[in-house]
Protein backbone atom coordinates (compact mmCIF):
# COMPACT_ATOMS: atom_id res chain seq x y z
CA UNK A 1 0.00 0.00 0.00
CA UNK A 2 1.82 3.89 -0.90
CA UNK A 3 -0.17 6.69 0.45
CA UNK A 4 0.00 10.16 -0.50
CA UNK A 5 0.02 13.03 1.20
CA UNK A 6 -1.03 16.54 0.43
CA UNK A 7 -1.37 19.81 2.77
CA UNK A 8 -3.78 22.77 1.11
CA UNK A 9 -4.72 26.20 1.84
CA UNK A 10 -3.62 28.57 3.80
CA UNK A 11 -0.89 26.82 6.39
CA UNK A 12 -1.50 26.27 9.42
CA UNK A 13 0.74 25.30 12.94
CA UNK A 14 0.48 21.62 13.13
CA UNK A 15 0.75 20.76 9.96
CA UNK A 16 3.76 18.82 10.52
CA UNK A 17 2.67 17.12 12.96
CA UNK A 18 -0.47 15.65 10.83
CA UNK A 19 2.49 14.59 7.87
CA UNK A 20 4.58 12.64 11.15
CA UNK A 21 1.70 10.51 12.17
CA UNK A 22 0.47 9.56 8.97
CA UNK A 23 3.98 8.34 7.77
CA UNK A 24 4.76 6.83 11.48
CA UNK A 25 1.27 5.18 11.39
CA UNK A 26 1.92 3.80 8.00
CA UNK A 27 5.17 2.44 9.11
CA UNK A 28 3.49 -0.14 11.81
CA UNK A 29 1.43 -0.96 8.94
CA UNK A 30 4.27 -2.04 6.45
CA UNK A 31 2.82 0.78 4.16
CA UNK A 32 4.94 3.81 1.94
CA UNK A 33 4.52 6.99 2.08
CA UNK A 34 4.86 9.48 -0.69
CA UNK A 35 4.71 13.73 -0.35
CA UNK A 36 2.75 15.35 -3.18
CA UNK A 37 4.59 19.12 -2.97
CA UNK A 38 2.15 22.50 -3.02
CA UNK A 39 -1.41 20.86 -2.19
CA UNK A 40 -3.38 20.21 -5.33
CA UNK A 41 -1.05 21.65 -7.51
CA UNK A 42 1.91 18.54 -7.10
CA UNK A 43 -1.24 16.50 -8.04
CA UNK A 44 -1.92 17.99 -11.52
CA UNK A 45 1.85 18.34 -12.24
CA UNK A 46 3.65 15.34 -10.60
CA UNK A 47 5.82 17.20 -7.98
CA UNK A 48 6.72 14.76 -5.30
CA UNK A 49 9.10 14.04 -2.50
CA UNK A 50 9.96 10.92 -0.64
CA UNK A 51 8.49 10.41 2.60
CA UNK A 52 10.42 7.91 5.17
CA UNK A 53 10.68 7.88 8.87
CA UNK A 54 13.94 9.90 8.38
CA UNK A 55 11.73 12.76 6.09
CA UNK A 56 9.94 13.61 9.29
CA UNK A 57 12.00 13.68 11.90
CA UNK A 58 12.27 16.47 13.90
CA UNK A 59 9.59 18.27 12.30
CA UNK A 60 6.43 17.67 15.05
CA UNK A 61 7.37 21.31 16.42
CA UNK A 62 8.34 23.10 13.18
CA UNK A 63 5.23 25.56 11.78
CA UNK A 64 4.34 25.49 8.20
CA UNK A 65 4.28 22.57 6.51
CA UNK A 66 7.14 20.56 5.01
CA UNK A 67 5.32 19.56 1.78
CA UNK A 68 4.60 23.48 0.85
CA UNK A 69 0.77 24.36 0.46
CA UNK A 70 -0.76 26.10 -2.39
CA UNK A 71 -4.96 27.34 -3.41
CA UNK A 72 -4.71 25.44 -6.62
CA UNK A 73 -8.70 24.29 -7.60
CA UNK A 74 -8.38 21.59 -10.21
CA UNK A 75 -11.58 22.27 -11.20
CA UNK A 76 -10.13 25.59 -12.38
CA UNK A 77 -8.55 23.49 -14.72
CA UNK A 78 -10.25 21.63 -17.82
CA UNK A 79 -10.34 17.61 -17.09
CA UNK A 80 -8.76 18.71 -13.75
CA UNK A 81 -10.10 16.05 -12.10
CA UNK A 82 -9.46 13.26 -14.56
CA UNK A 83 -5.77 14.64 -14.50
CA UNK A 84 -5.34 14.33 -10.50
CA UNK A 85 -6.54 11.24 -10.56
CA UNK A 86 -3.99 9.92 -13.71
CA UNK A 87 -1.41 11.72 -11.81
CA UNK A 88 -1.86 10.06 -8.82
CA UNK A 89 -1.94 6.33 -10.86
CA UNK A 90 1.20 7.33 -12.28
CA UNK A 91 2.42 8.39 -9.22
CA UNK A 92 0.95 4.60 -7.78
CA UNK A 93 -0.70 5.96 -5.00
CA UNK A 94 -3.51 3.77 -3.60
CA UNK A 95 -5.00 5.93 -1.01
CA UNK A 96 -4.29 9.83 -0.55
CA UNK A 97 -4.81 12.00 2.83
CA UNK A 98 -5.49 15.17 1.93
CA UNK A 99 -5.06 17.73 4.63
CA UNK A 100 -7.01 21.05 4.24
CA UNK A 101 -9.86 23.64 5.07
CA UNK A 102 -12.99 24.09 3.41
CA UNK A 103 -11.37 23.91 -0.11
CA UNK A 104 -8.91 21.33 -0.60
CA UNK A 105 -11.48 19.37 1.43
CA UNK A 106 -14.20 20.42 -0.62
CA UNK A 107 -12.13 19.41 -4.27
CA UNK A 108 -11.50 15.87 -2.05
CA UNK A 109 -15.10 15.63 -1.87
CA UNK A 110 -15.42 15.94 -5.28
CA UNK A 111 -12.51 13.55 -5.96
CA UNK A 112 -14.14 10.89 -4.00
CA UNK A 113 -17.55 11.34 -5.57
CA UNK A 114 -15.72 10.56 -8.93
CA UNK A 115 -14.05 7.40 -7.55
CA UNK A 116 -11.16 8.90 -6.27
CA UNK A 117 -9.71 7.30 -2.91
CA UNK A 118 -9.20 9.95 -0.69
CA UNK A 119 -9.69 11.04 2.84
CA UNK A 120 -9.62 14.09 4.73
CA UNK A 121 -7.84 15.87 8.04
CA UNK A 122 -9.25 19.37 8.69
CA UNK A 123 -6.90 21.70 9.23
CA UNK A 124 -7.87 25.73 9.45
CA UNK A 125 -6.84 28.09 11.98
CA UNK A 126 -10.03 29.90 11.72
CA UNK A 127 -12.26 26.49 12.99
CA UNK A 128 -15.23 26.78 10.63
CA UNK A 129 -15.45 23.01 9.49
CA UNK A 130 -18.84 21.92 10.50
CA UNK A 131 -18.77 18.29 12.17
CA UNK A 132 -15.17 18.78 14.28
CA UNK A 133 -15.19 20.72 17.56
CA UNK A 134 -11.95 21.80 16.78
CA UNK A 135 -9.84 22.09 13.97
CA UNK A 136 -5.97 22.02 14.53
CA UNK A 137 -4.22 25.25 14.21
CA UNK A 138 -6.80 27.08 15.81
CA UNK A 139 -5.91 26.88 19.58
CA UNK A 140 -2.45 28.34 18.34
CA UNK A 141 -3.76 31.19 16.70
CA UNK A 142 -5.97 32.23 19.58
CA UNK A 143 -3.19 32.02 22.11
CA UNK A 144 -0.64 34.09 19.59
CA UNK A 145 -3.75 36.68 19.58
CA UNK A 146 -4.44 36.25 23.30
CA UNK A 147 -1.00 37.22 23.76
CA UNK A 148 -1.18 40.20 21.53
CA UNK A 149 -4.27 41.14 22.94
CA UNK A 150 -2.42 41.28 26.36
CA UNK A 151 0.34 43.42 25.29
CA UNK A 152 -1.83 45.68 23.79
CA UNK A 153 -3.61 46.17 26.64
CA UNK A 154 -0.94 47.65 28.85
CA UNK A 155 -0.56 50.31 25.87
CA UNK A 156 -3.56 50.82 25.75
CA UNK A 157 -4.24 51.62 29.50
CA UNK A 158 -0.86 53.60 30.15
CA UNK A 159 -1.98 55.92 26.87
CA UNK A 160 -5.45 55.55 27.44
CA UNK A 161 -6.48 54.64 23.81
CA UNK A 162 -8.97 52.43 21.92
CA UNK A 163 -7.03 49.66 20.94
CA UNK A 164 -8.36 48.01 17.81
CA UNK A 165 -7.36 44.37 17.07
CA UNK A 166 -7.68 42.40 13.89
CA UNK A 167 -7.50 38.85 13.62
CA UNK A 168 -8.52 36.54 11.22
CA UNK A 169 -11.95 34.92 10.45
CA UNK A 170 -13.33 35.16 6.72
CA UNK A 171 -16.34 33.83 7.48
CA UNK A 172 -16.88 32.86 11.10
CA UNK A 173 -15.48 34.73 14.36
CA UNK A 174 -14.17 31.81 16.63
CA UNK A 175 -10.55 33.31 16.39
CA UNK A 176 -12.22 36.61 17.56
CA UNK A 177 -14.34 35.18 19.98
CA UNK A 178 -11.47 32.65 21.79
CA UNK A 179 -8.82 35.28 21.98
CA UNK A 180 -11.49 38.38 23.05
CA UNK A 181 -12.85 36.55 25.97
CA UNK A 182 -9.55 34.72 27.21
CA UNK A 183 -8.10 38.46 27.05
CA UNK A 184 -10.83 40.08 28.31
CA UNK A 185 -12.34 42.47 25.34
CA UNK A 186 -14.08 45.15 25.93
CA UNK A 187 -16.01 44.71 22.35
CA UNK A 188 -15.77 41.33 20.04
CA UNK A 189 -17.19 42.17 16.06
CA UNK A 190 -17.53 38.76 14.37
CA UNK A 191 -19.07 37.91 10.52
CA UNK A 192 -22.12 36.26 12.49
CA UNK A 193 -23.10 39.27 14.43
CA UNK A 194 -23.72 42.36 11.52
CA UNK A 195 -23.27 45.82 14.31
CA UNK A 196 -23.84 49.07 13.75
CA UNK A 197 -20.94 51.66 14.57
CA UNK A 198 -23.53 53.50 17.60
CA UNK A 199 -23.21 50.32 19.23
CA UNK A 200 -19.56 50.53 19.29
CA UNK A 201 -19.63 54.54 20.60
CA UNK A 202 -22.10 53.37 22.98
CA UNK A 203 -19.20 50.63 24.43
CA UNK A 204 -16.81 53.36 24.60
CA UNK A 205 -19.07 56.31 26.02
CA UNK A 206 -20.40 53.78 28.98
CA UNK A 207 -16.60 52.96 29.62
CA UNK A 208 -15.42 56.66 29.41
CA UNK A 209 -18.33 56.96 32.38
CA UNK A 210 -17.17 54.72 34.40
CA UNK A 211 -13.38 56.41 34.29
CA UNK A 212 -12.84 53.87 32.23
CA UNK A 213 -10.65 55.65 29.43
CA UNK A 214 -9.47 52.85 27.51
CA UNK A 215 -11.27 50.32 25.73
CA UNK A 216 -9.86 47.40 23.51
CA UNK A 217 -11.70 46.02 20.47
CA UNK A 218 -11.59 42.70 18.81
CA UNK A 219 -12.74 42.21 15.37
CA UNK A 220 -12.39 39.46 12.82
CA UNK A 221 -11.13 40.36 9.68
CA UNK A 222 -14.92 39.63 7.93
CA UNK A 223 -16.91 41.33 9.89
CA UNK A 224 -19.45 43.18 9.32
CA UNK A 225 -21.02 47.21 10.49
CA UNK A 226 -24.21 47.58 8.95
CA UNK A 227 -24.36 50.71 6.86
CA UNK A 228 -24.13 53.98 8.52
CA UNK A 229 -23.36 57.65 8.06
CA UNK A 230 -19.44 56.81 8.39
CA UNK A 231 -19.14 53.48 6.78
CA UNK A 232 -20.35 52.20 3.57
CA UNK A 233 -19.07 48.86 3.08
CA UNK A 234 -20.17 45.75 5.37
CA UNK A 235 -17.24 43.85 5.07
CA UNK A 236 -13.39 45.52 3.96
CA UNK A 237 -12.03 44.04 1.07
CA UNK A 238 -8.04 44.20 0.58
CA UNK A 239 -8.20 43.06 -3.12
CA UNK A 240 -10.76 42.28 -4.81
CA UNK A 241 -9.18 39.96 -6.84
CA UNK A 242 -10.67 36.44 -6.80
CA UNK A 243 -8.10 32.98 -5.88
CA UNK A 244 -8.91 30.10 -7.42
CA UNK A 245 -12.05 29.13 -5.09
CA UNK A 246 -13.39 32.79 -5.37
CA UNK A 247 -12.73 34.58 -2.27
CA UNK A 248 -10.94 38.30 -2.04
CA UNK A 249 -8.75 39.34 0.46
CA UNK A 250 -10.04 40.15 3.49
CA UNK A 251 -8.25 42.84 6.44
CA UNK A 252 -8.21 46.48 7.09
CA UNK A 253 -11.27 46.38 8.82
CA UNK A 254 -9.50 48.05 11.93
CA UNK A 255 -8.01 51.03 10.19
CA UNK A 256 -11.13 52.33 8.99
CA UNK A 257 -12.92 51.88 12.32
CA UNK A 258 -9.93 53.36 14.43
CA UNK A 259 -10.29 56.38 12.12
CA UNK A 260 -14.12 56.41 12.23
CA UNK A 261 -14.01 55.90 16.07
CA UNK A 262 -11.19 58.92 16.66
CA UNK A 263 -13.70 61.24 14.78
CA UNK A 264 -16.38 60.61 16.45
CA UNK A 265 -14.95 59.97 20.13
CA UNK A 266 -11.73 62.24 20.22
CA UNK A 267 -10.47 59.50 21.97
CA UNK A 268 -6.69 58.28 20.39
CA UNK A 269 -7.37 55.17 18.31
CA UNK A 270 -4.48 52.58 16.90
CA UNK A 271 -4.74 49.63 15.28
CA UNK A 272 -3.01 46.50 15.09
CA UNK A 273 -3.58 43.90 12.38
CA UNK A 274 -2.24 40.72 12.97
CA UNK A 275 -2.14 39.05 10.15
CA UNK A 276 -0.02 36.06 8.98
CA UNK A 277 1.81 36.16 12.38
CA UNK A 278 -1.27 33.66 13.48
CA UNK A 279 -0.79 31.49 10.83
CA UNK A 280 3.40 31.37 11.46
CA UNK A 281 5.46 29.43 14.08
CA UNK A 282 5.10 26.74 16.64
CA UNK A 283 2.16 24.63 17.39
CA UNK A 284 1.07 24.72 20.72
CA UNK A 285 1.15 20.94 22.83
CA UNK A 286 -3.18 21.31 22.25
CA UNK A 287 -2.59 21.35 18.13
CA UNK A 288 0.29 19.26 18.26
CA UNK A 289 -1.76 16.07 19.93
CA UNK A 290 -4.61 16.92 17.67
CA UNK A 291 -2.81 16.71 14.57
CA UNK A 292 -0.94 13.55 15.41
CA UNK A 293 -4.43 11.75 16.74
CA UNK A 294 -6.14 13.46 13.42
CA UNK A 295 -3.15 11.20 11.58
CA UNK A 296 -3.19 8.66 12.93
CA UNK A 297 -7.10 8.36 12.85
CA UNK A 298 -6.68 9.08 8.89
CA UNK A 299 -4.45 6.22 8.69
CA UNK A 300 -6.57 3.38 10.48
CA UNK A 301 -9.69 5.34 8.12
CA UNK A 302 -7.61 3.85 5.15
CA UNK A 303 -6.89 0.84 6.49
CA UNK A 304 -10.76 0.16 7.56
CA UNK A 305 -11.61 1.89 3.70
CA UNK A 306 -13.48 4.79 5.08
CA UNK A 307 -12.80 6.53 1.66
CA UNK A 308 -14.46 9.72 1.53
CA UNK A 309 -14.53 10.54 5.33
CA UNK A 310 -12.97 12.97 7.30
CA UNK A 311 -11.13 12.47 10.90
CA UNK A 312 -13.15 14.38 13.46
CA UNK A 313 -12.70 15.43 16.81
CA UNK A 314 -16.07 14.94 19.17
CA UNK A 315 -15.58 15.64 22.63
CA UNK A 316 -12.91 14.00 23.46
CA UNK A 317 -12.86 11.20 20.55
CA UNK A 318 -12.06 11.02 17.44
CA UNK A 319 -14.44 9.65 14.79
CA UNK A 320 -14.92 9.57 11.64
CA UNK A 321 -17.60 11.45 9.61
CA UNK A 322 -18.45 12.14 6.02
CA UNK A 323 -16.46 14.75 4.30
CA UNK A 324 -19.60 16.28 2.77
CA UNK A 325 -20.89 17.21 6.21
CA UNK A 326 -17.50 18.90 6.98
CA UNK A 327 -17.36 21.25 3.83
CA UNK A 328 -20.97 21.62 2.94
CA UNK A 329 -22.02 23.96 5.55
CA UNK A 330 -19.01 26.23 7.59
CA UNK A 331 -19.34 26.23 11.32
CA UNK A 332 -20.02 29.48 12.42
CA UNK A 333 -20.31 31.21 16.44
CA UNK A 334 -23.67 30.85 17.79
CA UNK A 335 -26.25 33.07 19.86
CA UNK A 336 -25.21 31.12 23.37
CA UNK A 337 -21.26 31.80 22.80
CA UNK A 338 -21.85 35.27 21.50
CA UNK A 339 -24.40 35.78 24.46
CA UNK A 340 -21.54 34.83 27.21
CA UNK A 341 -19.12 37.20 25.38
CA UNK A 342 -21.42 39.71 25.67
CA UNK A 343 -21.77 39.80 29.38
CA UNK A 344 -18.32 41.64 29.61
CA UNK A 345 -18.85 43.88 26.55
CA UNK A 346 -18.97 47.92 28.15
O1 LIG B 1 -8.40 30.26 5.84
C1 LIG B 1 -7.43 30.66 6.72
C2 LIG B 1 -7.06 32.10 6.48
O2 LIG B 1 -5.99 32.36 7.35
C3 LIG B 1 -8.18 33.11 6.66
O3 LIG B 1 -8.44 33.44 7.98
C4 LIG B 1 -7.67 34.26 5.83
O4 LIG B 1 -8.72 35.09 5.38
C5 LIG B 1 -7.03 33.58 4.69
O5 LIG B 1 -6.60 32.33 5.17
C6 LIG B 1 -5.88 34.34 4.08
O6 LIG B 1 -5.43 33.62 2.98
P1 LIG B 1 -4.12 33.89 2.12
O7 LIG B 1 -3.03 33.08 2.76
O8 LIG B 1 -4.45 33.35 0.77
O9 LIG B 1 -3.84 35.35 2.14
Amino acid sequence: MKIGILTGGGDCPGLNAVIRAIVRKSIQFGWETVGIENGWKGLMEIDTVPLDRNAVSGILQKGGTILGTSRTNPYKTENGDKIVMENAAKIGIDALVAIGGEDTLGVANKLYKSGFKVVGVPKTIDNDLSGTDYTFGFDTAVNIAMDAIDRLHTTAESHQRVMIVEVMGRHAGWIAMHSGIAAGADLILIPEKEIHMEEIFTVIKTRLERGRKFSIIVVAEGAIISESDNIESKTVVQDEKLDAFGHVRLGGIANILASIIEAKTGIETRATILGYIQRGGSPTAYDRVLGTRFGVYAVEMINAEKYGSMAALRGTEIIDIPLGDAVDTLKTVGEKFYETARVFFK
